[in-house]
């Protein structure tokens, strides 16, 4: 299927995405965001794939929502489309894990669909803000909540509160991406790890992601007991036996997802 703000590839058993309106910096229209749900549902459904990758260009992953289709909308407008509930959100419904590889600008929306994705990967000139209280609105699709659990209170008001930019250094420093590349290099390397996690067993992939988002919205001994019951439920599975056949016989694992 073929987009028009979205180039989707697949490497093997990775499916790329690569945000594509560099005549607004990827500002996140109802076009891109609705095509990008469409992209995301087809990699999650399709058997020969195992992890997403979302990236956008060396200068902007996404400068947020677009603010020239939305300056004009009024309550009702907003409302009743049911703004951002409608097209954001398929990213925090994807069953396999998508990384997001992040390179110039996140900013607003840009920001928060990078925090939605199951891991953030920056290059070295990569720079987050939240700066919607610039434009006389909060954010509103998770900048004061995803990121107040990613980097804390102080550092989210602070981000929230001024609308300041954070680099890449700053970014991994405080816990929002785990790893830093080069920007030439940030979208092969991302796609190397999202090719290892790809050849893991994938019933085992997509309970550790379940499990680990299971940890933001239950208690700690809730969230122990569900994981312990994923564990044993792995005992179920013919890749557990492999798993741990290939390391007693000293050979790599060769994982059939079932
Ligand atoms: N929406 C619509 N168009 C945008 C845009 C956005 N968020 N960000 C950039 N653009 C457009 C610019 O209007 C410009 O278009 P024209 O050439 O037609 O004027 C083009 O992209 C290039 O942008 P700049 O000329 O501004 O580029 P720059 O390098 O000078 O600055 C920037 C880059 C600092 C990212 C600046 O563009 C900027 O501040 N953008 C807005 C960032 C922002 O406020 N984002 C939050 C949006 S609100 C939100 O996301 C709400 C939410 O939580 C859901």
């Amino acid at each position: 299927m073929s987009y028009n703000t979205l180039i989707v590839e697949t490497h093997g058993a990775v499916g790329l995405i690569r945000m594509n309106r560099p005549e607004a910096l990827n500002a996140l229209s109802f076009e891109l965001t609705s095509e990008l749900t469409e992209a995301l549902k087809a990699l999650d459904a399709d058997d020969a794939i195992g992890c997403i990758v979302l990236t956008g260009s060396e200068k902007a992953f996404a400068a947020g929502a677009d603010i020239k289709e939305m300056a004009t909308k009024n309550f009702s407008d907003v409302y009743l489309e049911d703004f951002i509930t409608a097209t954001w959100e398929q990213l925090t419904r994807t069953r396999k894990p998508v990384i997001a590889a992040v390179n110039g600008y996140a900013l607003g929306g840009g920001c928060e669909f990078a925090m939605m994705c199951d891991m953030m990967f920056v290059g070295e000139k990569a720079k987050f803000a939240q700066p919607e209280i610039k434009l006389g609105v909060t954010p509103g699709a998770g900048g004061t909540q995803r990121l107040t659990r990613f980097i804390g209170k102080a550092k989210a008001m602070d981000m929230n509160l001024t609308g300041r930019m954070i680099d890449a250094d700053e970014a991994v420093a405080c816990g929002l991406a785990s790893r830093k590349f080069p920007v030439e290099t940030l979208v092969e390397e991302t796609l190397k790890v999202a090719a290892e996690i790809a050849a893991y067993s994938r019933p085992t992939v997509l309970a550790v992601k379940e499990a680990v988002n299971r940890s933001y919205e239950t208690t700690l001994a809730e969230g122990v007991r569900f994981e312990r019951r994923l564990f044993h439920g792995m005992f179920g599975t013919e890749d557990q036996k492999e798993g741990m056949a290939a390391f007693i016989e000293k050979r790599p694992a060769n994982f059939k997802n079932r």
